[in-house]
């Protein structure tokens, strides 16, 4: 049976050694990051928090998906040993004290989502605090707020091993994400650009591809170095196209490695 914890004192003792933070509503990409940690690690938790310190919409926020027991649910059939779900106070007891993002927490999704990722990186310091894990377990799909947990990781001295999951896709290529359920039929259709486009090998044929999807409104489409986040050159070794944008309201991201700078 998966224990169910409330309550940061739970973790006392270092009980579980891989942490999956989530904020519920999970699904198939959620499972994947489960899985990866069982087979990395001995016992398995997964978080529950939807943490207001990084919506900076307040509609957002009050509206993020939530299924409480489905998730608990998913969670056990994927292999967790134990699931977290606390609630504001045990993770914000008194003052916050905010980690800062730095500028690179300003561009790309954090120039749209101002404070975004310094909410992130607030939460998950928090966590990783509470629960000690020696590994965590994060989706590839959120590039940048991946990159920036390492980075927060290494330049705190956290004890903590980072591990990326690859992007599960839907079988027309769309990245599993919580806000898909507010997609109808024709608009997950349209959001199959986002994956259409970052299969392109050129950044001509990417706009091409987003001008022939009028519902897809783009935020920013960047080639870029995956080492720096910085914009990709002739001489960047890894690159990877970022894209973002919105369909009615619903905002969705997606990334790919790709081989092309123009
Ligand atoms: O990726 C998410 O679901 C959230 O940003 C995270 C890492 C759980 C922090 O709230």
């Amino acid at each position: 049976m998966i224990e169910i914890h409330k309550s940061a004192v739970d973790f006392a003792r270092q009980k579980y050694d891989v942490l999956v933070p989530t904020m519920g509503a999970l699904h198939a990409g959620h499972e994947s990051l489960i899985k990866i940690g069982k087979s990395l690690g001995t016992k398995v938790l997964v978080s529950i928090f939807v943490n207001p310190l990084q919506f900076e919409n307040k509609n957002d926020f009050a509206n993020y998906p939530k299924s409480i027991e489905k998730d608990v649910a998913l969670a056990e059939s994927a292999g967790a040993d134990g699931v977290f779900i606390p609630n504001k106070e045990e993770i914000y007891p008194g003052k916050v004290n905010e980690v800062s993002a730095g500028a690179l927490g300003e561009i790309y999704e954090g120039k749209s989502r101002p404070n975004h990722f310094n909410g992130v990186l607030t939460v998950v310091k928090r966590l990783f605090e509470i629960t000690s894990p020696r590994l965590a377990v994060f989706g590839e799909k959120d590039f940048q707020q991946l990159f920036l947990i390492r980075k927060m990781v290494k330049e705190h001295g956290l004890p903590i091993g980072i591990s990326a999951a690859p992007t599960i896709r839907d079988e027309f290529g769309l990245a599993l994400s919580s806000r898909n359920v507010f997609l109808d039929i024709d608009q997950r259709k349209s959001a199959q650009v986002l994956f259409r486009t970052l299969k392109k090998s050129s950044i001509d044929e990417m706009k091409q591809e987003i001008k022939n999807e009028p519902n897809f409104k783009l935020d920013y489409l960047e080639i870029i170095d995956e080492e720096s986040l910085s914009k990709a050159d002739k001489s960047t070794q890894y690159k990877r196209g970022i894209i973002a944008g919105w369909i009615n309201e619903v905002r969705l991201i997606d990334n790919m490695r790709v081989s092309f700078t123009s």
